[in-house]
C-alpha cells in the first residue's frame, strides 16, 4: 500500500485553487501536448483530470476524451471551461466522477491513457495496472508525477511518499509494453505561494502497448 490522500484533502485543495495552489494548473501539461501531437486523434482517458486542461487540449484536437476525477468541483470547472470551446469539441469530453483507487476503466478501450500528477492513491501499482489495462494494443500510456526527491512543494501537507519514480510506474507493466521514454529528471516550473517560481522535478513513463 502507498499513502492515500483522501477525497476531502483534494476537495479542499480545489476549493482553495482560486487563492493560488502551486500544484494545479489551468494549462495543459507540456508532456501531454508533446506526446499527443505525435499521435493521430483517437479515444483518450485523462485520469485525475482535475479541472481538465489536458482533456480540453485533446478535445480541441479531435480526440474523444473520458476525463475522470473524484472531486466534483474540479469536474465542474472542467465542464464550464469546455463550454467555451464550442459544442463540437465540448461534446467530445465525457466527465466522470470516480475514485481511481477502485474504478476500473474499460479494458483495451483507449488509444491514449494519460495521468499527470495523480498523487495519493492507496494502491498505486494496482491503479497504474488498471490504467495500463485500459490501453488498446498499439496505444500509449503516459504517466507523469512529482519525483520524491523534488523539494517539498506542498508545504508539508503532502507526504513525500505520495510522489513516485518511473520505477514505481514500470512496476505495473509487463513485457507487453515497450518503454518509449523513461525520465526521472524532468524539469517542471510552477508558481510558488508568493508568485516566485518553484523548480520541481518530475518522473515520466511513456510506454506503447505492443
Ligand atoms: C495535482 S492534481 C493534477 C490535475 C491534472 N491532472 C493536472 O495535471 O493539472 C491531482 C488530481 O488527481 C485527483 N485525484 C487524486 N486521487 C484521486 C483518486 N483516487 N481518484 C480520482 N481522482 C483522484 C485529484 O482530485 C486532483 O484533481
Amino acid at each position: 500500500m502507498t499513502q492515500k490522500l483522501s477525497k476531502s484533502f483534494w476537495e479542499q485543495r480545489w476549493q482553495s485553487v482560486d487563492g493560488g495552489t502551486p500544484t494545479v494548473t489551468a494549462s495543459p501539461n507540456h508532456t501531454l501536448r508533446e506526446v499527443a501531437a505525435a499521435l493521430p486523434p483517437g479515444a483518450a482517458l485523462d485520469a485525475g483530470c482535475g479541472q481538465g486542461a489536458d482533456a480540453l487540449h485533446l478535445a480541441e484536437r479531435g480526440w474523444t476524451v473520458t476525463a475522470v476525477d473524484f472531486v466534483a468541483d474540479a469536474l465542474e470547472r472542467g465542464r464550464r471551461a469546455a463550454e467555451q470551446l464550442g459544442a463540437e469539441a465540448s461534446d467530445r469530453i465525457r466527465w466522470r466522477e470516480a475514485d481511481l483507487d477502485s474504478w476500473a476503466p474499460p479494458r483495451e478501450s483507449f488509444d491514449l491513457v494519460s495521468a499527470h500528477y495523480l498523487h495519493g492513491i492507496a494502491s498505486r501499482t494496482a491503479a497504474f495496472g488498471r490504467l495500463a489495462a485500459a490501453v488498446r494494443p498499439g496505444g500509449t500510456l503516459l504517466i507523469v508525477g512529482h519525483h520524491p526527491a523534488s523539494l517539498d512543494i506542498s508545504g508539508g501537507t503532502m507526504p513525500q511518499a505520495v510522489f513516485f519514480t518511473s520505477a514505481d510506474v514500470t512496476a505495473a507493466l509487463d513485457n507487453r509494453w515497450e518503454l518509449v521514454r523513461v525520465d526521472d529528471d524532468l524539469p517542471r516550473e510552477v508558481a510558488g505561494p508568493e508568485g516566485s517560481p518553484l523548480r520541481l522535478r518530475s518522473s515520466l513513463v511513456q510506454a506503447r502497448r505492443r
